[in-house]
């Protein structure tokens, strides 16, 4: 039988080709993002704790009520904003999950989403498989900032959602208040739904403060943010995130969330429930995560890369134009071939594989992986 692809363009993501091509060529593997450290003991024990205390049953559909309370909670101190616990927060299955259902619920045939690239991969996908129309935003090296006026030029009346992302991942930059504050008065009196991807917040360097769509009382109305506690508490396996929207918004959420997960692991979110109740274990991220960044970059500062130094995220961006005129794709396999050392090549994530000479590496990474990964790499 012959099948036409819904998704002819799909084939395996470069995060798995990366990780399998470091894995056959027993490579240090930079490329995909996630720790190779574990995650906090006490997280564990309170999930272990939760499994033998019978939180073993369907959670509520919305989420365990003790995590959607911690979660209120969060932006209520962080933000000084309040999403209801009941209403307004729905965990998900990581945000990855959310960002799905997100375009699901929302996104027809022919409506318009406008995305920064390079953007993360899921974006794409999930408008094309709802037949909606990806109007991609090409950002440029190194800076990788909005241009509001290009912004201003693709809004049409089929605009039906905008993607942003901060922290970003893979450029490491983030965005200012003067950059929501113009997406704000772009998008002012319009229904254009805002997806702010901010699986990052608690990455971010330099004392800089993440600019939170919820800070900005015009767009929240009109926003849904997507977050994953697997960034923010080192277990991206778990795959456990949530995102938060106004009720109305949020109503028409649910309904595709009901009929697609229903509901998500439930020892988990009540051991996450239990950790957040001290707010230090996610406030300390962006130094924990500062120090990684300065000592990779402290180790590589004589190496033939070029780079900025990323303001969030665990990723670091490194120009590689002074060692090779490769493309970034086969450099980066011939990298991880020859030196053993993997990173992901940023074109993948770019409109029409641009190029810019940039490999992406994931510090998120024990002290030590990184002081391997940069006697490599200043030998290159
Ligand atoms: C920008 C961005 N959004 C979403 C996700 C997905 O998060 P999760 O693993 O919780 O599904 C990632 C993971 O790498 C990401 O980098």
């Amino acid at each position: 039988m012959q099948h036409k692809s819904k998704l002819p363009q799909v084939g395996t993501t470069i995060f798995s080709v990366m990780s399998a091509l470091a894995k056959e060529h027993q490579a240090i593997n930079l490329s995909q993002g996630f720790p190779n450290f574990e995650s906090d003991k006490k997280l564990m024990d309170f999930v272990t704790k939760a499994m033998q205390s019978g939180y073993n049953q369907y959670a509520p559909m919305p989420g365990n009520t003790e995590l959607l309370k911690a979660i209120a909670n969060k932006y209520e101190k962080l933000y000084n904003t309040s999403y209801h616990p009941e209403s307004e927060i729905t965990v998900t299955a990581g945000a990855t999950q959310a960002i799905y259902t997100i375009i699901s619920a929302f996104v027809k045939a022919d409506d318009e989403v406008i995305i920064f690239t390079p953007a993360y991969d899921c974006y794409e996908p999930a408008i094309t498989i709802h037949n909606g129309k990806t109007i991609p935003i090409q950002l440029h090296a190194p800076s990788y900032c909005i241009d509001w006026d290009i912004v201003k030029s693709k809004i049409s009346a089929k605009t039906k959602m905008i993607i942003i992302n901060t922290p970003h991942n893979p450029s490491g930059t983030v965005l200012t208040k003067t950059d929501l504050l113009k997406l704000q008065e772009l998008t002012a009196n319009t229904d254009i739904i805002v997806l702010s991807d901010e699986v990052y917040e608690h990455i971010i360097f330099d004392n800089e403060s993440h600019q939170s769509i919820c800070l900005f009382p015009e767009l929240k109305k009109r926003s849904f943010i997507t977050a994953s506690f697997g960034k923010t508490f080192h277990n991206t396996g778990w795959k456990m995130g949530y995102c938060c929207a106004p009720k109305d918004l949020m109503i028409e959420f649910r309904k595709v969330h009901q009929f697609n997960v229903f509901s998500v692991n439930h020892p988990m979110q009540k051991g996450l429930a239990d950790y957040l109740q001290e707010p230090s274990r996610y406030l300390e991220l962006s130094g924990f995560y500062q120090e990684k960044r300065d000592l990779f970059l402290e180790l590589i500062k004589d190496s033939r890369f070029d780079f900025i130094p990323a303001k969030g995220t665990y990723f670091q961006v490194l120009d590689f134009s002074k060692i090779t005129k490769e493309n970034d794709v086969e450099f980066a396999k011939r990298l991880t071939k020859e030196h053993k050392i993997a990173a992901i090549p940023l074109s993948v994530f770019n409109e029409n594989k641009k190029d810019d000479n940039m490999l992406r590496f994931c510090f998120a990474k024990t002290d030590e992986t990184l002081k391997q990964a940069a006697e490599i790499l200043n030998k290159i």
